[in-house]
């Protein structure tokens, strides 16, 4: 997964690269790298672990104004120091980043690099050797790094130094995102914006199997075959102060409680100027003539699907079936004769989403991406994007945009078939007041992680109906943070087999917003504290008990999950800031999964 970044200018790159890389350590955080461009001569300097070790063993005394740099989620080989990019070639006239997997790397070093010394256990090494190996067969730089990226199966985005030659930066790019920065008097390239934001908001998009020459004052792209490719730049609507914490010790807190801002914002990009729903007429005939709805993602957007599943089935009519996307693949649904398939995801980039719709796209079906990301590889490849306006999430958990997916999904399901007359916008409005006022309760659930989560090595959220689907999103929260082992289960299936782990004070939290289902899950609490479990209960006050733990003002059941889901992320958050977790970046993980 992997993030890459390189300058070229008038600037010393130290601070560049470094504040570059701090923006995208969420890609990845097992180690990092920087090469600088002095005296002649390439300065390299990596470290296992975050980039402040980094910064903290660079020579300060080292300056240059050209540089790339690298923050590395460990795919091939163990994440270590001599396994960190950047890598050289062995004449160390090359020195190259590399984020992405070289599939026939093995095939490589028989076919061309007998006899090479390699240092590291990279896929990426062989790259670096291969680009050498053709300039010294006679080819000329830009030849070599063509002719290598024709023999590379798999993905990559790639920054490259060559020692003879200080003026240019070269770059290329294959299923794995890169941008060029556009400045004045320097340029940049990046895995995306945010890493460049603070120097340019001036963008080239980068195709695949494209090739970047980059000096100061110029940045040119190729093809494969070296034909120019001529492309304007566009200007990204992202504010630097976004990608910042401001006052908040850690970005997922700031998102948590940018979620209220979000729906507002939300509604207002989906109004006409007269103040009502709309949506591009196409994507909501594409959905309205669509014979089935497929969903596909994963993770917390696989959780905002099966929301959307219930949306497009109980507002608009729309057979729907969601699937994980690397499912998808082994066990393809039966499909209709007119689908659409539609793609929900944070980062637009999640490689398992892409390969599915890269499959039906080669079926010739209809696609749609829901996506943060403007410009994503997800949304250049799909027929139409639908964009969630939830800001730069920047946490390694998703928390605002899984509320803008589903704030979204809700829009486009009233405007496809409003079957039962919700008015899903006075609905949204009361839904940001709600989430506020569950925002000023934070207090609470810190005492409450602190008394029922701290010390448990396990935890259950049981619910039914939309309760069920934030349960499982409430426990996809709660483990990746704090690392307690949390599950999510539909409340009625306790008693088929899952009843026999609770043991003395296992907490086990149950989510009630719909009156269909409170008088079955109170039974079923019931069942589990009969067992030892300590109980908690998030409901809604028409439905609440005196004893009940976090009450929710009365809002539509339908779209409750946006609601409900904030005390959950609460309680995650304060469990793991309790048991010292690093909350923003927790471990073994990335936010941009680009790998299958
Ligand atoms: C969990 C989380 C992940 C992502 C998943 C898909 O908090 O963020 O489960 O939802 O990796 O990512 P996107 O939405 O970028 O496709």
């Amino acid at each position: 997964m992997c993030g890459i970044v390189g300058y070229i200018g008038f600037d010393d790159v130290k601070e560049i690269i470094l504040g570059g890389l701090e923006k995208l350590e969420y890609r990845g955080y097992d180690s990092a790298g920087i090469a600088i461009v002095n005296n002649n001569q390439v300065y390299v300097c990596k470290e296992k672990g975050r980039i402040a070790k980094l910064r903290d063993c660079l020579d300060k005394n080292v300056t240059g104004t050209i540089g790339i740099g690298h923050t590395r989620w460990a795919t091939h080989g163990e994440p270590n120091k001599i396994n960190s990019h950047p890598h050289q070639s062995s004449s160390m006239r090359f020195t190259l980043v590399h984020n992405g997997i070289i599939e026939n790397e093995n095939e490589l070093r028989k076919k061309y690099l007998n006899g090479t010394n390699f240092t590291s256990d990279t896929d990426t090494e062989v790259i670096v050797q291969l680009i050498e190996k053709f300039v010294n067969d006679g080819e000329s730089v830009e030849l070599a790094i063509r002719h290598t990226m024709s023999e590379l199966e798999g993905s990559y985005a790639l920054a490259i130094l060559d020692r003879e030659d200080m003026g240019t930066l070269y770059a290329a790019k294959n299923k794995t995102p890169l941008l060029a920065g556009r400045g004045s008097g320097f340029n940049m390239i990046g895995s995306d914006a945010m890493a460049m934001i603070n120097h340019t908001n001036s963008f080239y998009e980068i195709e695949d199997k494209e090739f970047l020459k980059i000096t100061k004052d110029s940045i040119e792209i190729y093809s494969i075959y070296g034909n120019q490719v001529m492309r304007e730049p566009y200007i990204a609507d992202i504010d630097a102060s976004d990608t910042e914490k401001g006052t908040y010790s850690h970005y997922m807190m700031k998102e948590i409680e940018e979620q209220p801002f979000v729906i507002r914002k939300i509604m207002s990009e989906y109004s006409d100027e007269k103040g009502q729903m709309c949506m591009d007429s196409s994507i909501i005939d594409n959905v309205r003539n669509c014979d089935k709805l497929y969903i596909i993602a994963c993770g917390t957007s696989y959780h905002a699907g099966l929301i959307g599943k219930q949306f497009f089935e109980k507002i608009s009519d729309k057979p729907t079936e969601v699937v994980i996307a690397s499912e998808f693949i082994y066990n393809m649904p039966l499909l209709t004769k007119n689908p659409l398939f539609m793609f929900i995801s944070q980062s637009g980039e999640t490689a398992d989403c892409r390969a599915v719709l890269v499959k039906v796209k080669e079926m010739g079906y209809r696609t749609l991406t829901l996506t943060n990301v403007k410009g994503s590889t997800l949304s250049r490849e799909s027929d139409n994007t639908l964009l969630l306006y939830a800001g730069p999430e920047i946490a390694v958990a998703s928390t605002k945009a899984y509320t803008a997916q589903i704030a979204v999904l809700s829009i486009l399901s009233s405007l496809v078939n409003n079957k039962i007359n919700i008015n899903i916008f006075k609905e949204l409005s009361k839904i940001a007041y709600t989430m506020e006022t569950l925002c000023d309760d934070k207090e609470n659930y810190k005492e409450l992680a602190e008394k029922y989560l701290v010390n448990s090595r396990n935890c259950f959220y049981i619910g039914r109906s939309m309760d069920y689907f934030v349960c499982l999103e409430a426990s996809l929260k709660l483990k990746e943070i704090s690392y307690i082992q949390t599950e999510g289960f539909a409340a009625g299936e306790l008693k088929h087999g899952t009843i026999a782990l609770i043991e003395q004070n296992t907490p086990v939290i149950a989510v009630i917003t719909q009156e269909c289902i409170n008088l079955n899950t109170r039974s079923n609490i019931k069942e589990v504290k009969a067992r030892g479990a300590a109980t908690m209960v998030i409901s809604m006050r028409s439905l609440s008990q005196e004893t009940d733990e976090i009450v929710i003002d009365d809002i539509n059941e339908l779209l409750a999950p946006l609601a409900t889901i904030i005390p959950t992320q609460y309680l995650a958050y304060y469990a793991a800031l309790l048991k010292n977790c690093d909350i923003d970046k927790p471990r073994n993980l990335a936010k941009s999964v680009t790998v299958e």
